[in-house]
């Protein structure tokens, strides 16, 4: 089956083509037009101003990926939450049209869904070798908006075993990077700074480590590093000081998510581990999940490096599967659900 995905949830406008072989897929065509460069202005992605660029990026990239006939798909997904309002509805309403004048299935695919299915892309390097997650597998989706553990017994069935209290992973990243006088967004920032400093300069809390269950709060990590830099903020001006900032904060929420993740796979026996979201493309958390998902015999799958991040390929992925299931909606009526979940 070869599908076209569409992904226009935040501020990333992404289009792809793939295909299956044997249940893992092969990307044909993955393009991503970032959108970083317009709302690093406002320090933060401004949701008409992201609805404006896809409307301007999405059909000349679809042009770019496939015939003006759809010659050759089986069948069309869209993410359809959860994301900006403005910027999902471009990406759903153009895959609408399209499935309708083509006559071709729609597929809604759940962006963090679609996080979790990078995981059953192909890498290239791994020349047709990888293997796919076993189920029950326990799933740690970090994104910007999302900090979750969820179950899944089987494709498309998610049990919410825990979630954040206040702010996501990723949010606190960028949170952090913002007092750190680091550019939008915060975690790439962060994770290259934190490679130059002391992780144990300073003592960052661990929040809901004594908590035995799978929620996080990311809040009082953030507060805890403000109060420090408040103690003298003409220290901001060494870069041997923020740098040991960064990594120390690094430091506190990583071993929290690897440890809340370890503790929640002793409860529920999970066959493997997947890590989901763009916080997936930290160097830190890909190393020490391996490590402790490996001192644990359980195998861990991390999404594809360049997958990690919005991109429409993992949509793709997601896409099959639920197509497999013959879960198809009417292009005439599907709306877009800004604050769905998994
Ligand atoms: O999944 P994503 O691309 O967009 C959402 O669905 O939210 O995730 C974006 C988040 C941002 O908060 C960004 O700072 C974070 O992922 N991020 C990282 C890294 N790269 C992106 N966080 C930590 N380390 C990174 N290398
Ligand atoms: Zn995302």
């Amino acid at each position: 089956m070869r599908i076209l995905a569409i992904e226009t949830s935040c501020d990333e406008t992404a289009v792809a083509v793939a295909h299956d072989i044997d249940d893992v897929i092969q990307i044909e065509t993955s393009l991503v037009r970032s959108q970083i460069d317009i709302h690093t202005v406002y320090g933060g992605v401004v949701p008409e101003v992201g609805a404006r660029q896809h409307l301007e990026m999405i059909m000349p990239m679809i042009a770019r990926a496939v015939r003006p006939d759809g010659a050759g798909i089986d069948a069309i997904a869209v993410t359809a939450g959860p994301g900006l309002a403005p910027a999902l509805r471009v990406g759903v309403e153009v895959a609408k049209t399209l499935a309708w004048t083509w006559g071709k299935p729609l597929v809604p695919v759940c962006h963090l869904e679609g996080h979790i299915y990078a995981n059953w892309i192909g890498d290239e390097k791994t020349l047709g070798t990888v293997t796919i997650p076993a189920f029950p597998i326990l799933a740690l989706i970090v994104s910007g908006g999302h900090t979750e553990l969820v179950l899944m017994r089987d494709h498309g069935q998610f049990e919410r075993l825990g979630e954040t209290l206040d702010d996501a992973a990723g949010e606190a990243f960028d949170k952090v990077a913002r007092m750190l006088g680091l550019p939008y967004p915060g975690g790439p920032a962060i994770d290259a700074l934190a490679l130059k400093g002391n992780p144990h300069a300073f003592a960052f809390p661990r929040p809901m480590l004594n908590r035995d269950d799978a929620m996080f709060s990311f809040s009082g990590l953030k507060t805890a590093v403000l109060y420090e830099l408040r103690k003298d903020d003409t220290r901001l001006t060494d870069e041997g000081f923020r740098a040991d900032i960064a990594a120390s904060f690094q430091e506190a929420i990583v071993e929290t998510l690897v440890e809340k993740t370890m503790r929640t796979a002793g409860k529920c026996a999970p066959k493997s581990i997947v890590l989901a979201g763009g916080v997936a493309a930290n160097a830190l958390l890909r190393n020490r999940l391996t490590v402790a998902a490996e001192h644990r015999g359980i195998p861990m799958f991390l999404p594809p490096f360049r997958y990690s991040l919005d991109n429409a390929a993992m949509i793709a992925a997601a896409g099959y599967y639920r197509a497999q299931h013959g879960d198809f909606t009417d292009p005439l009526t599907l709306v877009a659900h800004p604050n769905q979940d998994i």
